[in-house]
């Protein structure tokens, strides 16, 4: 596995890490037997960056990743968690030192660390970019010892652009996949000159971009495929990336002729990591075997210019009228 230096903490993480939001809830029934073999196989696997957050099964994330990381010993890979999604109302007052303080003491609870790696506030409202009060608070927390450091995990680009001028923000975990391609255009070239790391998040595009979904696909009412299509409960940007289902589709079998050797969740993979200014990519498994797969992404093969240039076509014809201008 390869290994990229995560922005300013000059901390090397694995360039595939492991996204734990499916291990926590949110995408069905998931075992806990099956989650616990999903985390050992992608630590097995060479991975060393993990991305959760506290409201991941209210905990469960957390508390599964503490559980196998102590079982497993030896050296600890980078775990990065997130807080704000426990306010029940999205405000920016909700973003207060006394809250982030709480949440983070309970974080640091379920991980069974004294500090932790990287806190990066979860999808707060556009408004709290424009409270440099809340970026302090979280300054005094890494004075405190409770944070090692800080990051923000935003939806929209220009969000991205604001929070990295906090000079203590190291890090923008942004929605970054063949469907959603804003980001390299606007902003990665900014986050290279400030040496902010990059977390590419749903790079599946929840599993669409694996090339295994048809139109009768069904999932289960607790999985937010199903009960979140329209944005019913959170952005709608984070289930399927905003595109709607049957665009990706269309859009998957036009990608199906480039993939070449290994699975297309590989190869989507793969196209991430073509971008030097991503750190790290995080699909979510919910199993040993899709965590396997994904760190076998992690080769060194280059897709070649032209499948760049047809990937980008692909974009700009499907799924750009339904995103670029959104995020
Ligand atoms: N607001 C935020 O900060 C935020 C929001 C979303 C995600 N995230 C983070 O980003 C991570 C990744 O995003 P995501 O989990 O939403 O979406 P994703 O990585 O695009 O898709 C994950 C889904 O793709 C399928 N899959 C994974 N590996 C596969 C493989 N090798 N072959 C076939 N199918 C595979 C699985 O779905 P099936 O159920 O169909 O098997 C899996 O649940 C999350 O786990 C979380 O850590 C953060």
């Amino acid at each position: 596995m390869r290994s990229r230096t995560f922005g300013r903490t000059g901390r090397r993480v694995s360039e595939i890490g492991f996204g734990a939001w499916a291990i926590g809830a949110g995408w069905g029934h998931v075992d806990e037997s099956d989650a616990i073999a999903a985390l050992n196989e992608a630590l097995d696997c060479g991975m060393t960056f993990i991305d959760t957050a506290d409201v991941y099964g209210d905990g469960r994330s957390e508390r599964l990743i503490a559980r196998v990381l102590k079982e497993r010993g030896g050296e600890r890979p980078f775990v990065a968690t997130k807080a704000g999604r426990r306010l029940p109302a999205q405000v920016v007052a909700g973003y207060s030192r006394d809250n982030l303080n709480a949440w983070i003491d309970r974080s640091l609870k379920n991980l069974e660390v004294e500090r932790l790696d990287l806190v990066q506030l979860h999808c707060p409202p556009t408004d709290l970019y424009y409270h440099p009060e809340v970026f302090g608070y979280l300054d005094d927390l890494v004075t405190a010892g409770k944070i090692a450091n800080y990051g923000v995990s935003v939806e929209r680009v220009e969000e991205a652009l604001k929070a990295i001028d906090y000079p203590g923000v190291v890090s923008v975990q942004i929605i970054f996949n063949i469907f959603r391609l804003r980001p390299a255009d606007v902003f990665f070239d900014l986050a290279k000159r400030r040496n902010v790391a990059v977390i590419a998040r749903v790079p599946l595009a929840s599993g669409l971009l694996a090339g295994k979904f048809k139109p009768e696909t069904k999932f289960e009412e607790t999985d937010h495929r199903q009960f979140n299509r329209h944005g019913e409960a959170f952005d709608v940007g984070e289930t399927f990336s905003g595109v709607p289902y049957d665009v990706g589709l269309a859009a998957v079998e036009k990608i199906r002729p480039l993939v070449g050797s290994g699975s297309m969740a590989q190869f989507a993979l793969r196209w991430i990591l073509m971008f030097d200014a991503v750190t790290v990519v995080i699909p979510g498994a919910r199993n040993a075997a899709q965590a396997r797969s994904n760190a076998q992404a992690a080769q060194p093969q280059a897709l070649g210019p032209e499948t760049m240039a047809e990937l980008r076509a692909i974009y700009d014809r499907d799924t750009r009228p339904h995103v670029h201008q959104r995020w």
